[in-house]
């Protein structure tokens, strides 16, 4: 059935008018003032709420064997919750490790998801090895449709790469046209500086940030920005956390490097006093890059609001209590992450826009458009136009209300935001013209989601 979105204030990037929108066969066919209703058309009132093209989190892990066990999440409960929170589109990590096959690896993400999720995706293939092989299965890799590369530059021995199996990955995504992206500590460190205060009986949550310092996270930034200016690769700095790592990358981006910036909504609101609470309720908290010191917000803020930090993401890698608990005698063994896949946007929206200074447009272009341009996605996605997708959020500003875990979508036991107030949230969420969302709560096609094949962007 066609949908007709009556008198919503329409707000993109770079626009905001009051208008009509007509949606046909899952995509935007008219916009305008005053549109006719055809027959067999359901009509949604908007007056007095936003419409937004549909919120894109470029950054989340849904399917993740990590640290001796596995994210709390599945494609139905991630993909449902991320459609209540707004978010029609994910890009998810897909990580085999080190010591797995990437093609298989590869195969194996796309067989979780497949059927399962209510609202689109697509992966970053993550390269943690560069043998033989490798660069074979990343051709093929690309030409099934992902146009964009993982890499660690820590977590040694499971996920991270060494500086020539960056160099590596950097030629093969030059000559490809895909984009680099990358999470950036210096492995070495880490891995000393963990040993070092486990020898000195630091065992609790609270030692996490300082096993893994601001300095380690600039030198990581710092390194990545360095083989891309070498390689000529285009790169994508995933959660970055702190501002001198932001120094770094404002940097190489102010010298012409090709670099683009995401943080993660954790890193703008939270800071590592709440790991600093100690037991499970501190490693609740912990997460890589850790929780910075609170000095770090304004920074991070400043740089969205002038658009220095391209994107912001969530980092979704959700563990329940009985998970967190796995590091009560060693920080080192606790699961790294924090669900946030169904709260990004409504914390963003109220302490970016609605009490901060965040431009409405740079929101929206935070949020959702700067991630479909950089990643093959725009125009289908993260805009609102005549022929996009019809993935749109009809947003209530008049709402009001608090984070809880008591009622949240998301499959966890916790909310790391827990009482945190928003001012506004979702009413209909529509995926390719289908509404997903009604009344805040899903009530759609739990397999609507469909796997986004992306082309190379040859930067
Ligand atoms: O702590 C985090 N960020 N967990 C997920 C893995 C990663 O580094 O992205
Ligand atoms: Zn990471
Ligand atoms: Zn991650």
């Amino acid at each position: 059935m066609a949908l007709l979105i009556k008198s919503g204030e329409i707000i993109t990037a770079d626009s905001r008018y009051v208008a009509d929108i007509y949606i046909e066969d899952q995509t935007i066919t008219r916009i305008g003032v005053n549109l006719e209703t055809p027959p067999d058309t359901e009509v949604i009132d908007a007056t007095g709420k936003f419409v937004f093209p549909g919120f894109i989190d470029p950054h989340v892990h849904v399917y993740l064997p990590f640290m001796a066990t596995f994210a709390k999440d599945t494609h139905t409960t991630a993909s449902q919750a991320a459609l209540i929170g707004g978010t029609t589109t994910f890009i998810e990590m897909c990580c085999p490790s080190r010591n797995d096959d990437a093609l298989e690896g590869y195969r194996l993400w796309k067989e979780k998801a497949a059927g399962s999720s209510a609202c689109d995706y697509s992966f970053h293939m993550s390269v943690t090895k560069f043998d033989e092989q490798t660069e074979s299965q990343l051709r093929e890799i690309v030409a099934d449709g992902i146009s964009s590369f993982k890499i660690f530059l820590s977590y040694k021995n499971f996920f991270g790469v060494d500086d020539g199996e960056m160099y590596q990955t950097m030629m093969l995504a030059k000559e490809l046209g895909v984009i680099v992206t990358a999470h950036c500590e210096n492995a070495e460190l880490v891995g000393q500086l963990q040993a070092k205060l486990m020898s000195e009986g630091k065992t609790g949550p609270e030692w996490h940030e300082p096993s893994r310092p601001e300095a380690v996270e600039a030198e990581g930034t710092q390194r990545f920005a360095t083989f891309l200016e070498t390689t000529g690769a285009t790169g994508y700095i995933v959660h970055l956390s702190c501002a001198p790592a932001l120094e770094r990358a404002m940097a190489a981006k102010s010298r012409g490097v090709p670099i683009f910036i995401e943080s993660v909504i954790p890193h703008f609101l939270l800071d590592k006093t709440y790991a600093e609470r100690g037991g499970v309720e501190g490693a609740k908290f912990v997460m890589s890059p850790p929780l910075r010191d609170k000095r770090n917000h304004k920074p991070l803020w400043d740089a969205l609001e002038q658009g220095f930090i391209d994107t912001v993401g969530t980092d979704h890698c959700p563990f329940d209590v009985m998970q967190k608990a796995m590091g009560a005698s060693a920080f080192t063994a606790i699961p790294n992450g924090i669900p946030a896949i169904e709260d990004r946007v409504n914390l963003l929206y109220t302490y970016g826009v609605s009490r901060g200074s965040l431009d409405i447009h740079r929101f929206v272009d935070a949020a959702s458009t700067k991630s479909a341009k950089l990643f093959g996605l725009f125009p289908k996605k993260g805009t609102i136009a005549v022929g996009s997708d019809a993935d749109l959020v009809i947003y209530d500003p008049a709402y009001r209300g608090v984070i809880s875990s008591a009622t949240q979508t998301v499959n966890n036991d916790y909310n790391g935001f827990e009482g945190m107030e928003i001012d506004g949230k979702p009413s209909i969420v529509t995926v390719r013209g289908v509404v997903q969302v009604r009344d805040g709560k899903f009530t759609g096609d739990a397999a609507r989601g469909e796997f986004l094949r992306r082309k190379p962007q040859h930067f």
